[in-house]
Order: C-alpha cells, then structure tokens, then sequence
C-alpha cells in the first residue's frame, strides 16, 4: 500500500518536526502529517487532534487503513486543550493550514499545556501576528522556511521555548528569512510586493520589502 505523499507545505512541516517518541498535530483533518511521521518513525507515537469530529475520521480511517492507529492518540479537542490530562510528554505540536488569527488564540489560549514542546506553524493569514505571539508566550522563531504548493507560496515555522524580541520588520518578514534569504526568498517578496501594493495603508511594508529587493547599490535585484 502506497503510503500518501506530502505536498511542499506538508513535507516542510514534516522536516521541521522533531524526531520524537510523542508528537502531537493539532487540526490534523486527513492526517497526513501524522501518517508520515509515523511511517518514517520520524515519531513513535503522535496525538491526531482536531476540534472537528467529523475531520478527526478522515484521519483516523488513514491511520487504520495503514495500520499505524495503534501508535495514535486520537482526540477531539480546541486547539491544545487536547493536550490536557495526556499521559506521556509532547515532544513537539504541529499547528498547522489554520489562519494566523486562529493559531494565535490557540496558542495564547493554552500554551501552558506545551510544557516547552516545540512548535511547527503554519498560517495561511496574519502570519506576523503568529510571529508577535510566539514572543508573549515566551517562544521564538528557530527556523523558517518557503515553499511553494498548489501555485502559492507559504511560510512555516519551527518555534522553540525561549524568549526573543523582534523588530516590526522582523515580525512582517520573519527574523530567520530576513538572515538567510532562502532560494524563493525573492519570488516570495515580489508576490508579496504585488499583493501589498494594491492595499491602503501598507506603505511601511511596502518599503520594508523593496528595501530586501535592492542591491548594495540601490538596484533591484529581479530588474533585467
Ligand atoms: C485546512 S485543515 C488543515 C489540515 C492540516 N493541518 C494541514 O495543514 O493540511 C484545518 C483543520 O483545523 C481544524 N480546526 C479548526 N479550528 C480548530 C481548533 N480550534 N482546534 C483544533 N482544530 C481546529 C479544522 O477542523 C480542520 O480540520
């Protein structure tokens, strides 16, 4: 049997879990996520949770169908409420094609439930207010990645325990990407230009992504 492939954001998350005897993902859906990690025993056991029942089937008939559910906690829950009164500790928890909105609650809402496990984000929206809110729950951002899947570009993050403070423009751009500059660093900036630069009131951000967009001598860096 086949096992399913990852997709780009996906398979990003993946690489960014940590090797662990327990993780946990949060919102699983189909599952996928788990499946892998499970397969590869990249995990030996992970927490499938998600506030959907309905969801949550989708991802345990994946998990049976591959005869991994005995190696899965399967739990309906909000957000890390599902790692409440859990026997075992998280070692990391995926949270992961929710926008950033919802994943900022989630994580304010009950980080005390982490007990320092990592963190694997990945938000659709308002992906600086994920960043702001890693801060004010005493973590920081480890690593960063872009990818792109289905025609368009997404950030994940690897958050670890351990404060950090950051600039408005670190929090906007994302204080590992701003350092490393990925390959799709530059893509991922023109589509954000284009996407900015039709909004009102952006102008701060706009400017903030041009200055990525320059050279040392002021020329952009994607003219021909
Ligand atoms: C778009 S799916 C993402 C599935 C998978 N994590 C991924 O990245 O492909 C979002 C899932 O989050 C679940 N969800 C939404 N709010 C949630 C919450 N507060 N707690 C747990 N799961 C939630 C939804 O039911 C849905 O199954």
């Amino acid at each position: 049997m086949r096992y399913p492939q990852l997709d780009e954001r996906l398979q990003a998350a993946a690489d960014l879990f940590t090797a662990c005897d327990f993780g946990a993902d949060i919102g699983a859906d189909h599952g996928r996520l788990s499946c892998y990690l499970l397969h590869s025993e990249k995990c030996r056991k992970m927490l499938v949770s998600d506030v959907s029942a309905d969801s949550l089937d989708k991802a345990r008939r994946l998990m049976k169908l591959h005869q991994l559910e005995e190696r899965a906690v399967f739990r309906v829950a909000n957000g890390l409420e599902a790692l409440r009164g859990m026997e075992g500790t998280i070692q990391c928890a995926a949270i992961c094609g929710m926008g950033g909105q919802l994943i900022s609650k989630i994580l304010l809402s009950a980080h005390g439930l982490l007990g320092g496990a990592a963190l694997v984000l990945s938000s659709h929206t308002d992906i600086p207010l994920v960043r702001k809110t890693l801060t004010e729950i005493g973590y920081h951002v480890a690593q960063e990645r872009i990818v792109r899947a289905k025609g368009r570009f997404y950030v994940l993050m690897r958050a670890e325990s351990g404060s950090a403070a950051y600039s408005e423009k670190e929090l906007y751009l994302g204080p590992c990407l701003l350092k490393l500059k990925p390959p799709l660093w530059q893509q991922y900036l023109m589509w954000r230009e284009g996407v900015v630069a039709c909004e009102q009131g952006h102008e701060t951000q706009l400017t903030w992504i041009r200055e990525e967009l320059v050279d040392e001598t002021g020329n952009r860096t994607d003219a021909v």
